[in-house]
């Protein structure tokens, strides 16, 4: 593989430049994902909340929406769903290097308001699921439920350590905060990708806790969560055999999101979309 021209001549491009080049392209692949996710949230959610047309948004969905809640439950639910769209303008603005170092205190503020939406999604998100019964069943909501709690864990200990200072820990604790929290939206690209590359359900169930539903549903998070501490491993490594080895691991990760999100906007949010864009005509 071949990257940069030194005098006419390609050079080979080093195991550390590409393990930083699979890092970035993951995270503007990430990015570009939510991107959609936050237009789908105000199309789906907030566009026929305000127009009064909710039953629109209930109808699109997969399980009974809030049809059946009461109406704390109810506005819960859409309180719990729609700062996602905020989340993901702030959860980029939180990961743009000139952003860090040239606004530290726009950085500061960004922070507290994603830490603080993380956590209310976390905790809300737990209540809707074994309060308010918005489950589709109890073993295939296992996974979203060690997600919730790890939000809450990794969320402390980002905001422990950048209080205390210790920016090497925050670093790495805020990218672990940062996949717990977006983990509800990968098992959408995970689910969608295994769809689109098994031609349809594999696995699955119409209750979502299907062998593979399961394994998804944890693999949402913990997958990146393993990626990225072979990344921060491989970046101190002083060996090309791990730079090289945990890079091909990491292009498998950013290939399988690459897929997920053309899957998810294709076959899930698209259609959604088009049914409420129908439904309001
Ligand atoms: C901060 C992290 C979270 C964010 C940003 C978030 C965001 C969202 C969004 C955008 C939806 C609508 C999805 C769609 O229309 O496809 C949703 C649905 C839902 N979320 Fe969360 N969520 C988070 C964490 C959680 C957690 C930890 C749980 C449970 C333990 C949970 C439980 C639910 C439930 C029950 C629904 C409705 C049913 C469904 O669409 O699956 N969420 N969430």
């Amino acid at each position: 593989m071949s990257s940069s021209s030194v005098n006419g001549r390609l050079q080979p491009i080093s195991a550390q430049n590409y393990l930083a080049w699979v890092a970035k392209a993951w995270v503007a692949v990430v990015l570009f994902g939510q991107m959609i996710f936050a237009l789908y949230i105000v199309a789906v959610y907030v566009f026929p909340t305000l127009v009064g047309q909710t039953g629109v948004t209930h109808e699109v969905l997969p399980g009974t929406g809030t049809k059946n809640l009461s109406t704390f439950d109810g506005v819960l639910f859409f309180a719990h769903i729609v700062p996602a769209a905020v989340m993901a303008v702030s959860g980029l603005l939180q990961l743009l290097p000139s952003v860090r170092s040239n606004y530290p205190k726009l950085h500061r503020y960004n922070g507290r308001l994603f830490f603080t939406l993380g956590l209310s999604g976390a905790l809300s998100g737990l209540y809707l699921t074994w309060v308010s019964g918005l489950r589709f069943s109890d073993i295939g909501s296992m996974g979203v439920t060690l997600n919730g709690i790890l939000i809450v864990v990794f969320i402390a200990l980002a905001w422990r350590t950048a209080i205390k200072r210790k920016f090497a820990d925050h670093r790495r604790f805020a990218v672990h905060a940062y996949i717990a929290v977006n983990g509800v939206f990968s098992f959408r690209l995970y689910l969608m990708a295994w769809y689109l590359l098994n031609q349809g359900p594999n696995g699955n169930s119409r209750l979502v806790d299907g062998p593979m539903d399961i394994t998804l549903s944890f693999a949402s998070y913990l997958l990146p969560m393993l990626i990225a501490e072979l990344v921060f491993w491989a970046q101190r490594s002083k060996q090309q055999r791990v730079k090289w080895g945990v890079s091909a691991f990491a292009t498998i990760g950013l290939i399988y999101t690459f897929i997920g999100v053309g899957a998810a906007a294709m076959m899930m949010w698209g259609p959604r979309f088009q049914a409420v864009a129908a439904a309001l005509s």
